[in-house]
């Protein structure tokens, strides 16, 4: 296992700042890799919430890699996927869904109805509803353990994106419908081929339940991700960069990060 090359207590956080993003990578996977046994022994399952985009790529990977050669197995293990772009089918190749198939649920042992995509298709007027119920069944399976999360340019966590709530407003921020920020729809661009065929909405877990999880693993890479990271841990607590709400759950948040984005913070 790759060891970080600093590590540093910020805001309540433990963050451990790796040479290159696959130390990092390799750290998230060993984390739940070896959360997975412990929480399917004390609570007949392991419940993760799980991020798309590049960042957690390679920790796909790495779970892949572990459970094909008997290391772990996800036959104990819910999963819960942070967003969806709305509306989506799950059949196209650009939605979450389809994202997780290809880099997880595919290649390991998880059960049909254990990994979790919020519903891109559900109708407008019901989408609070699907919202809500998510939320529920997360509750019901007693809360995530370990929340992988990437961060936005703009600081978003989720497709939860800056906004000038006041931060008593933010935490209580619930799963729901949102529209997306320019800068997210500006970074999707590189996905969907041109600025007019990125979704502008999403359903996105909300704070609280992101907040609620037992331990949250975030990741960032490059230098474009620098100002989000520093924001995030060394400035004020606000809704306008959602990742800096992760500094009001002291102890559990663990960021793994590489040098470019670690650059803000050194
Ligand atoms: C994805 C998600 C987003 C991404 C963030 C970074 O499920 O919730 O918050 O983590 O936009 O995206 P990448 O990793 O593509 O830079």
């Amino acid at each position: 296992m790759t060891k970080p090359i600093r590590r540093l207590e910020l805001a309540g956080a433990d963050v451990k700042v790796f040479s290159k993003p696959e130390g990092a990578c390799e750290a998230a996977a060993g984390k739940i890799i070896s959360s997975i046994p412990i929480c399917a022994m004390v609570r007949g399952q392991a419940v993760l919430g799980l991020a798309t985009g590049s960042t957690p790529e390679p920790v796909y990977a790495e779970l892949v890699k572990a459970c094909k050669s008997g290391l772990c197995s996800f036959e104990k293990v819910s999963t819960y996927n942070l967003d969806e772009y709305y509306p989506m089918g799950p059949l196209d190749p650009h939605s979450y869904r389809s994202y997780m198939h290809r880099h997880l649920f595919d290649h390991v042992d998880i059960a049909p109805n254990r990994g979790h995509v919020l519903d891109g298709t559900v109708p407008e007027h019901f989408a609070a509803e699907h919202a809500a119920l998510f939320d529920r069944w997360i509750a019901a399976d007693g809360g995530l353990d370990v929340q992988l999360l990437g961060i936005g340019r703009n600081g978003h966590i989720g497709f939860n994106e800056p906004s000038d709530l006041a931060v008593d407003k933010a935490l209580k921020l619930p799963t729901r419908l949102v529209e997306l920020h320019p800068t997210t729809i500006a970074d999707a661009v590189k996905d969907f081929g041109a600025e007019g065929l990125v979704p502008r909405h999403a359903l996105t877990m909300g704070i609280a339940p992101i907040l609620g999880a037992r331990s949250i693993v975030v990741l960032a890479f490059g230098e474009h991700k620098a100002e989000a990271v520093a924001r995030s841990l060394r400035g004020p607590v606000t809704a306008e960069v959602p990742g800096s709400l992760l500094q009001t759950v002291p102890g559990k948040v663990t960021w793994l990060i590489d040098r470019d984005a670690a650059s803000g913070l050194l």
